[in-house]
């Protein structure tokens, strides 16, 4: 397989062509940003561990029955996935409340939310990834209301599986990132990553409310030991896959 050209450049991944044009290759950076890009950095092997993660929790969903972009981690930091056209929104699911949602309602963070949250933001930097309502997903027409309702079911089964993943790795999940794309046929399925950029993830075993930090919060909000928290994440979820598949 030889890649062509770059297709896109995102703050942290860069999708190439391949020359099987059902497929890219994704490439992880070390490149790190928040708020918007207002805030730059690297973290160093950042690359290397969140498409590792990604592969192998993709891998993971795929075993339960969720579609997703994954076809094969080729190398450290590349990923070959299906080729999709990027639904422009950012699926977001909440177990507990942190980040956006204490900020915009006040609720304090770490309180269990009666019920898994899913929200749609719009996928767009200039605007500032705003919240949507239901009136505004349908006024800017970007996918039927049946299609986005799918997206919600799926965002909510891969929280169960996801939820009851990172527990066995002692990761309280919560909360989380994911955005859908287009086959070639028309079919949603998973695409993007997931990873501790990704996600908030709490070290279940941690009370101190900064120690627990194991996900991009530690960048956002310098708390400082970002790397030795994702080689953690990356170190607990590879034991945690390779118990399941010797299981
Ligand atoms: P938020 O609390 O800042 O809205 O973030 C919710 C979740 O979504 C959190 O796990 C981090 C993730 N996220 C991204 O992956 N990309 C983004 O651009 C933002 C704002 C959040
Ligand atoms: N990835 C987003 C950005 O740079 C936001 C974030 O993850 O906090 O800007």
């Amino acid at each position: 397989m030889s890649t062509s050209a770059k297709l896109y450049e995102g703050k942290a991944k860069i999708v190439y062509g391949t020359d099987n044009e059902q497929q890219y290759l994704t490439y992880f950076k070390d490149d790190a940003t928040a708020f918007n890009a207002e805030k730059k950095g690297t973290i160093v092997g950042k690359g290397e561990i969140n498409c590792t993660i990604s592969s192998a929790l993709l891998e993971l969903l795929a075993t339960k029955n969720i579609p997703t972009h994954f076809i094969e981690q080729k190398s450290p930091r590349e990923m070959l996935v299906k080729a999709v056209k990027i639904i422009p929104l950012e699926v977001v699911v909440r177990n507990i409340a942190a980040g956006s949602l204490c900020r915009q309602t006040g609720l304090k963070e770490g309180q269990k939310l009666p019920f898994s949250l899913v929200e749609l933001y719009l996928k767009d930097d200039n605007l500032g990834d705003p919240l949507l309502t239901s009136d505004r997903l349908t006024i800017l027409n970007i996918i039927p209301s049946e299609q986005s309702q799918i997206l919600k079911d799926y965002a909510l089964q891969i929280n169960q599986y996801l939820q009851e993943f990172f527990s066995l790795c002692e990761i309280i999940l919560v909360d989380f990132k994911l955005e859908f794309g287009f086959t070639q046929e028309g079919e949603i399925i998973l695409a993007d990553e997931i990873s501790p950029d990704t996600c908030r993830l709490w070290d279940s075993q941690e009370q101190d409310q900064n120690k627990k930090v194991l996900d991009k919060d530690r960048f956002r909000r310098d708390l400082g030991k970002i790397e030795s928290a994702y080689q953690q994440v990356q170190q607990r979820v590879l034991t945690q896959i390779e118990k399941l598949k010797n299981s």
